[in-house]
């Protein structure tokens, strides 16, 4: 089996690699990526080690793809993945995530591959976020009709064109509503991946603040560890014949879900490093208070959950961070 995975180079692309290339016997795994990404480098050395090729190009462009080798499967991951960016960027963001979604299927079809796409839990409606009760979780009939940031737009819209093209062309699909993602390799900012960011702030005793909502850190999510999601997409790869053209929440759910003063004070334990957090009390008109996902249907679909808890993703970032304070410096 042939796989290419768009975006390779990224957090989830490039853990997703490794593990596969590891896990499936006789496999061949590609990877394209632009390298726009802060820290896409070192990941680009670390498939290279694995002898897994990064074909260096812009989904946004057909070109690139179309003179790629042919692929059984297609597992995308490349997007710009900021939903601040996509305030800021609209057109990049455009480009990357929706555009480049219409190429990546092009490609799909030009090879006969199906596609397992990593949408997002920002598809669903801000307004509709907003009223939900504090301990509810978010299940696949959730409002996705209201405004859903730009960001979410291209998501949503990707899954909306993966379905149409395999209607068409008898591709089969996997669309994963992923929540948040954390675990090593990622390098985080504020604006995404904040848990790998907490944990860097405390090692390195740099300020962090609560941004949003009055700063005062209640707002809520649930976060899955890459490894989960890592273990869950190859069960997707290997019942893709069974299990197939299906749309899915996955996230840590309520177990795995925490405030940002509750991830002050795991990074505070795992660390051991207590440092200053501020507080800017002005809110994003794209940040919600509260998401969380109901992950039941992925769950009892592949006999599947998360098996790692908070605590062990931020010590998993931890050990990865500690020995390689230096190198990591400039990534974030
Ligand atoms: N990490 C999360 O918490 C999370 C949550 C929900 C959804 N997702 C989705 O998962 C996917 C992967 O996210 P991630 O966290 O690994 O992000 P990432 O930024 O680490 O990885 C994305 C990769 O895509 C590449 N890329 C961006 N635009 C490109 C383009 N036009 N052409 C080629 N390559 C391009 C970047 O260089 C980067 O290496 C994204 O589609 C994102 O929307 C991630």
């Amino acid at each position: 089996m042939r796989i290419l995975i768009t975006g390779g180079c990224g957090f989830i692309g490039s853990n997703l690699a490794i593990f596969l290339k590891d896990k499936i016997k006789n496999v061949k795994i590609d990877s394209i990526d632009n390298l726009s990404r802060k820290g896409s480098k070192l990941n680009y050395k670390r498939l290279y080690k694995k002898k897994i090729k990064n074909f260096k190009g812009n989904i946004a462009k057909p070109d690139k793809l179309a003179r790629l080798p042919k692929f059984d499967l297609v597992i995308h991951c490349a997007a710009e993945p900021a939903i601040e960016a996509s305030r800021k960027k609209i057109e990049e963001v455009f480009n990357s995530n929706l555009v480049g979604t219409f190429n990546v299927l092009n490609k799909c079809i030009k090879d006969s591959a199906n596609i397992i796409y990593l949408s997002s839990s920002r598809v669903y409606s801000m307004e509709n976020l907003f009223k939900l009760n504090k301990k509810g979780s978010v299940k696949e009939n959730f409002n996705v009709e209201n405004s859903k940031s730009i960001y979410g737009f291209t998501k949503l819209s990707s899954e909306l064109l993966i379905k149409e093209y395999s209607y068409l062309h008898n591709i089969k699909y996997i669309i994963n509503r992923v929540a948040l993602v954390s675990g090593p390799w990622q390098f985080g900012k504020e604006e995404q991946g904040f848990v790998s960011l907490w944990v860097w702030r405390h090692l390195n005793l740099l300020k962090l603040s609560y941004i949003g909502f009055g700063g005062t850190g209640r707002q809520v999510r649930d976060v899955l560890h890459i490894q989960d999601l890592c273990e869950l997409i190859l069960l997707q790869i290997q019942k893709l014949k069974k299990i197939n053209n299906k749309l899915m929440n996955v996230g840590g759910g309520q177990k795995n879900s925490l405030n940002l003063i509750q991830l002050t004070k795991l990074s505070t334990h795992v660390t051991k490093n207590k440092i200053k957090i501020g507080s800017i009390k002005k809110t994003s008109p794209y940040d919600v208070p509260y998401y969380v996902s109901n992950i039941e249907y992925v769950k009892k679909l592949y006999k599947w959950r998360p098996k790692r808890d908070l605590r062990k993703i931020l010590t998993d970032l931890y050990f990865w961070m500690k020995p390689n304070i230096s190198t990591l410096r400039k990534y974030f």
